[in-house]
């Protein structure tokens, strides 16, 4: 300090943060990007112990940030407020741009406006990443810039960077995912307290955890365009979401958690992924889980994901959702976008975003094929002959019963019940299903559902 007072070496210090920080634009102050604020200010210390230089939100932007502010806008009062995207994109104060709006249309023109600028993306975007990844990844690499995607599959574990670095040295034989929390927690809660679907979905909705329109959660949408990202990042394939097989888990009821226990198993919506010699296997739907699994050990709004490597397998486990998780995995990404700008002098994406030089065309193997014990949950007006009825059109598709269960106590005219079946093809039981449909005893249409192997045996 030879030369120098305090009051300059500190006006040297306030000029040299000024200098070094990066600067970042947050677009969408919802959830996520209201999360991803408060962390900016409150972890804004340790942010910059790690990176050795500050991060400083420059812009922020919602189409009402001007007329109705969030708390989490007043934690950056320097910033630039406002509700036209393109300021903070085009802003020559914003380094790092973070798209947190959703969906496929601004949020697209967003990302590809900031990437054709040169500057680095994070997106927690799941749906424009599932349909787009590998064009906007290909377009950040044209425009050297970073794109960073963490928030977008299993919020706060960092899953994408586990697959895209941390095992990349594995050769993944299949994945299983919890990565939806809202059907999760209505699954969970059917289970726990014995209510019906409707008014647990209900209780979501009052309690936030669901959308007033559910559908993209319990139709497994959501949990679809995770798959098809985390598809890309363990298979090296490009997987569009709608060639993934979807079933959502509106039809589950209560009465199937007490013939699922019987069975000693539960019901989770899971997401799958495996790698067969003929190509990849993926579904989204709703599957009996053996109670004694790790997978049945996930409660409510909690994600999962587990990995069958050659080389073991691995679990993760965490908050799959909420401002905090998710902007945990924002600011995350932010840190390293940049640190690539400062210490690599530039956007350099060490790893390609997707853990791949380059993704191949999916290979996907007919759902047809996958062969599986069923459970066929029936409900039906009672009388003789039903179940001679039933394993007869089974049988016309090569189709045995292994077991039926049958709870006492039920009305005659709404009867459940359950079959499994010995082990058959996914196209077998479905076609004898359709042919069931048609049987005047039934009060609705069956309902079909795996039981999942065992993690060691999957
Ligand atoms: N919520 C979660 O836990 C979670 C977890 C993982 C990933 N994600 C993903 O994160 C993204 C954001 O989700 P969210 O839950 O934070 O959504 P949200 O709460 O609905 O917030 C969306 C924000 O975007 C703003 N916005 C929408 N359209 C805009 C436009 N054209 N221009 C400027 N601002 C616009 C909205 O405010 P105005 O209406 O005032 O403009 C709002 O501030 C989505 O891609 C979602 O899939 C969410």
């Amino acid at each position: 300090m030879a030369g120098h007072d305090k009051s300059e070496w500190q006006h040297a210090q306030v000029e040299w943060n000024s200098v070094s920080a990066v600067r970042v634009g947050i677009i969408g102050l919802g959830n996520v990007g209201g999360g991803t604020l408060r962390l900016l200010r409150n972890n804004a210390s340790e942010i910059e112990g790690k990176l050795g230089f500050p991060l400083e939100v420059s812009a922020v932007c919602s189409r009402s940030v001007l007329t109705n502010p969030s708390e989490a806008v007043s934690l950056h009062p320097k910033a630039l407020r406002t509700p036209d995207w393109r300021e903070v994109v085009e802003s020559p104060d914003v380094d790092i741009v973070a798209e947190l709006i959703g969906g496929t249309g601004s949020a697209k023109q967003i990302v590809e406006t900031a990437l054709a600028g040169g500057k680095p993306v994070v997106t927690a975007n799941k749906e424009l990443l599932a349909e787009q990844g590998p064009e906007i990844w290909q377009r950040a690499a044209g425009n050297g810039a970073t794109l960073g995607m963490e928030a977008a599959v299993a919020g706060g574990i960092p899953v994408l960077n586990v697959l895209r670095e941390g095992i990349a040295g594995d050769g993944i034989d299949a994945l299983i995912g919890i990565l939806n929390g809202t059907s999760n927690y209505i699954l969970t809660e059917i289970e726990r307290t014995g209510a019906a679907f409707d008014q647990v979905l209900k209780e979501a909705q009052d309690l936030g955890y669901a959308e007033a329109d559910p559908s993209a959660d319990i139709d497994g949408y959501d949990a679809r365009s995770k798959l098809a990202i985390l598809a890309a990042m363990a298979f090296g394939e490009q997987v569009s979401p709608r060639d993934i097989p979807l079933q959502g888990i509106r039809r589950i009821r209560t009465i199937d958690f007490a013939y699922a226990g019987r069975l000693g198993h539960t019901i989770r919506l899971l997401a799958t992924a495996r790698r067969e010699p003929n190509g990849l296997r993926l579904a989204v739907r709703p599957a009996l889980v053996e109670r004694n699994t790790i997978l049945a050990g996930v409660m409510g709004s909690y994600n999962a994901l587990w990995v069958h490597g050659r080389g073991g397998d691995t679990f993760y486990y965490g908050k799959g959702a909420g401002p905090d998780p998710t902007g945990v995995a924002v600011v995350s990404d932010l840190m390293a976008a940049a640190r690539d700008l400062r210490q690599a002098g530039g956007s350099v994406q060490r790893v390609q975003p997707f853990g791949h030089t380059r993704l191949s065309p999916h290979r996907p193997v007919s759902s047809g094929t996958e062969e599986r014990q069923f459970y066929l949950r029936f409900r039906v007006r009672d009388r003789p002959g039903i179940l001679a009825a039933l394993a007869s059109k089974l049988a016309e598709q090569g189709v045995g019963i292994e077991a039926v269960l049958q709870e006492p106590h039920f009305d005659k005219q709404d009867l459940p019940f359950v079959a499994t079946l010995e082990p058959a093809r996914r196209a077998a039981v479905e076609k004898a299903v359709e042919t069931i449909k048609g049987l005047d005893f039934l009060v609705d249409e069956p309902l079909a559902l795996t039981l999942e192997p065992t993690l060691a045996a999957a």
